[in-house]
């Protein structure tokens, strides 16, 4: 089966990108034939660009590999290099009602953040649909914001396979239920474009402040706590087992512990979960020319799967002649 992610490199990776797309990616990578990428022309929509742009997508490569993307299971590419996609991005522009676009939940959300309403942010999840329609994939597991991209990207194919057949394969989505939100440290969706991420790599001193910053409800020590809307709870479960969960939950009801406590514990369980990756982190920091390598021989991969799609669709719209 065919699996395809994207990513935005518009700032420092965050453990909600982490549960809500990339290890599902690498969890993807062992059964079946994996498409990774760094979405750079999607950052460029919300403003990003100039040399942190380029700065933001080796960062966010080197972060990927550093979590386990394996260049020898899955193809891993930046969107730049294989520029057969802003095409079809043109080309699925003609089949994309306004309609649709308006209607698009992501859009609304980032311009009431205040991120300016170019046409590059409406247009965006046409950009999206050809990111996958070019490389017909099965699945996009992708975190719960971008499931209505993914059905965009469905009615536009449906809509181009109508007039000219059955050229584009219809992608499914895929969520993993218990994390399909991961919250933040004010219990909103954890976002870049919130200030309320607790960020993958990072400094240890900072990391504990950010935990300590998660908002919970006031109770005295002594008492017994409510675990199940506990914002620090919430976190800590998608790093636990079953029994680790369990004992958790009895600290939470036993009382005699207080918020505090458990964000302590929070940090020492992020901190050694990420432990084995950042150690890796440090491997391709220092092996840049590496991480390069691996993007050039993924972008020449991945030519070879959108060129032939690519002259299939020119062929089919009547722009070859
Ligand atoms: P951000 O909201 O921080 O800008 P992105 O929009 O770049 O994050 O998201 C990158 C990927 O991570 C997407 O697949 C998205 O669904 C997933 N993701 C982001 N935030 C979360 C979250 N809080 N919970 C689950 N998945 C998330
Ligand atoms: N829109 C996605 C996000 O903001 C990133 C992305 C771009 C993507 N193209 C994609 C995800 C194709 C899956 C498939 O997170």
């Amino acid at each position: 089966m065919r699996v395809l992610t994207g990513i935005q490199p518009s700032g420092d990776l965050h453990i909600g990108n982490y549960f809500g797309s990339i290890k599902q990616m690498v969890d993807a990578q062992k059964a079946n034939d994996t498409f990774a990428f760094i979405a750079n022309y999607h950052a460029m929509s919300s403003g990003n660009g100039g040399p942190r742009l380029a700065e933001l997508t080796m960062q966010t490569a080197t972060d990927f590999l550093a979590l386990g993307i394996d260049p020898d299971k899955s193809t891993f590419w930046v969107q730049s290099d294989v520029k057969d996609v802003l095409e079809l991005y043109w080309v699925l522009s003609a089949f994309t009602p306004m309609g649709l676009l308006e209607r698009a939940h992501s859009y609304k959300d980032k311009t009431a953040k205040g991120i300016a309403a170019n046409h590059s942010l409406f247009s965006y999840p046409v950009l999206m649909a050809a990111d996958i329609l070019l490389y017909s994939p099965d699945i996009v597991p992708v975190g719960k914001d971008q499931i209505q991209h993914v059905e965009i990207a469905r009615d536009i194919a449906i809509k181009f396979n109508n007039e000219y057949g059955d050229i584009f394969k219809l992608p499914e989505f895929k969520i993993e239920e218990n994390v399909a939100t991961v919250p933040g440290t004010n219990g909103q969706k954890m976002s870049k474009s919130y200030n309320n991420t607790v960020n993958i790599f990072g400094e240890e001193k900072k990391q504990l402040k950010t935990i300590k910053k998660i908002v919970t409800e006031a109770i005295p020590l002594e008492e017994p706590k409510e675990y199940e809307n506990c914002n620090v709870y919430n976190m800590a479960k998608l790093f636990l087992n079953e029994n680790e969960c369990r004992d958790l939950q009895e600290r939470y009801k036993r009382g005699g512990e207080g918020h505090g406590h458990f964000k302590l514990y929070l940090h020492d369980v992020i901190w050694e979960y990420f432990k084995p990756y950042r150690e890796k982190r440090e491997y391709y920091a220092s092996h840049q020319e590496e991480v390069r390598e691996i993007l050039n021989a993924g972008a020449q991969k991945t030519k070879e799967i959108a060129s032939p799609m690519i002259e299939k669709i020119r062929s089919a719209t009547g722009i070859s002649y």
